[in-house]
């Protein structure tokens, strides 16, 4: 294949993006979407704030956008994301118990019912598990609610739109880790009770500080061994040049020797877009040109 998302097809694969909407006016942002990637995922338009900012009022507008996009375009579109303990909407912070339990299901049902039938995949739940040594939930809001909230938000997807596949999502869970070995532990309590889970994304944030794991393709395995599928799901890798080009082989490389690694989104297009601009993290310059890590991206898909 000579595009990203051409080279990933010829294993079956896809190869997103992170999308903002607003750039979508912009022709030189657009032109490489529609050339090279056959994904989007929105960077923020379908996330809780934006599509429930007074309660049980919905806007769609944004969302709505990108998915005529991708579908123009032949594009997949993953949801990101149902329940989070992030980017909510200012009227959940006075809600606590049964009343913030129901209305987190609520939003989860009437999203998913929007979008039925227009989603490859939706990212359920975002970010559940703390950082650090515990392997235990992250203290939140929805966490307080009580430890089933997770199932509970899966249930009411599944209700919602039985075709789209169901995700978690975290970061700092590419490799094994304390982090990941509890989301590897829900994952298996919940496929052995028929809590309807189909794959796990793994955000793939890199840094200096936290490069690709060496155990990256083992951790990915392990989880598709409990019957899920995976997907990378907001690669990006700070650094430049070489290094940068050899990382994102490695990431690549790892997802196609894991036959149900079924996709791969990088967390936007050019450095200029990302959320983490300074790291200069992506496949794209500020000009739009291909980088290095381009190149060593599709060499290895
Ligand atoms: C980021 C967006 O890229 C930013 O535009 C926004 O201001 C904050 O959120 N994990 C996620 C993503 O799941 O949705 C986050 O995206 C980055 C961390």
């Amino acid at each position: 294949g000579t595009t990203l998302g051409a080279a990933a097809a010829e294993t079956g694969r896809y190869f997103g993006a992170a999308v903002a909407v607003n750039r979508l006016s912009d022709s030189v942002y657009v032109g490489i979407l529609n050339r090279e990637f056959t994904s989007v995922t929105a960077e923020n338009e379908m996330k809780w704030d934006a599509t429930e900012p007074s309660p049980n009022q919905f806007t769609y507008a944004s969302g709505d956008k990108l998915v005529s996009h991708a579908e123009a375009n032949g594009m997949r579109v993953r949801g990101h994301t149902l329940a989070w303990h992030q980017q909510q909407p200012r009227w959940t912070a006075v809600l606590s118990g049964t009343a913030l339990r129901n209305a987190m299901l609520n939003h989860v049902t009437q999203v998913a019912t929007h979008y039925r039938g227009k989603i490859h995949a939706w990212n359920v739940v975002n970010e559940a598990f703390a950082d650090g040594g515990s392997g235990a939930r992250r203290d939140s809001n929805l966490q307080r609610t009580g430890d089933d909230w997770i199932e509970a938000a899966f249930r009411a997807a599944r209700a919602a739109d039985p075709g789209a596949k169901l995700c978690y999502n975290d970061y700092y869970t590419d490799g094994q880790n304390p982090k990941s070995n509890g989301v590897y532990a829900m994952v298996r309590d919940f496929r052995a009770r028929g809590v309807p889970i189909d794959c796990v994304g793994f955000q793939s944030h890199f840094t200096a500080q936290s490069p690709v794991p060496s155990d990256y393709q083992a951790n990915l395995q392990r989880f598709v061994d409990l019957g899920v599928e995976v997907q990378i799901t907001e690669l990006d890798i700070e650094g430049s040049g070489s290094s940068q080009a050899d990382s994102y082989s490695r990431v690549v490389s790892a997802c196609l020797a894991v036959s149900r690694c079924t996709g791969i989104t990088v967390s936007g297009i050019r450095d200029t877009d990302s959320w983490r601009s300074s790291a200069t993290p992506l496949l794209f310059d500020g000009n739009g040109a291909k980088k290095a890590a381009y190149t060593s991206t599709l060499d290895a898909l």
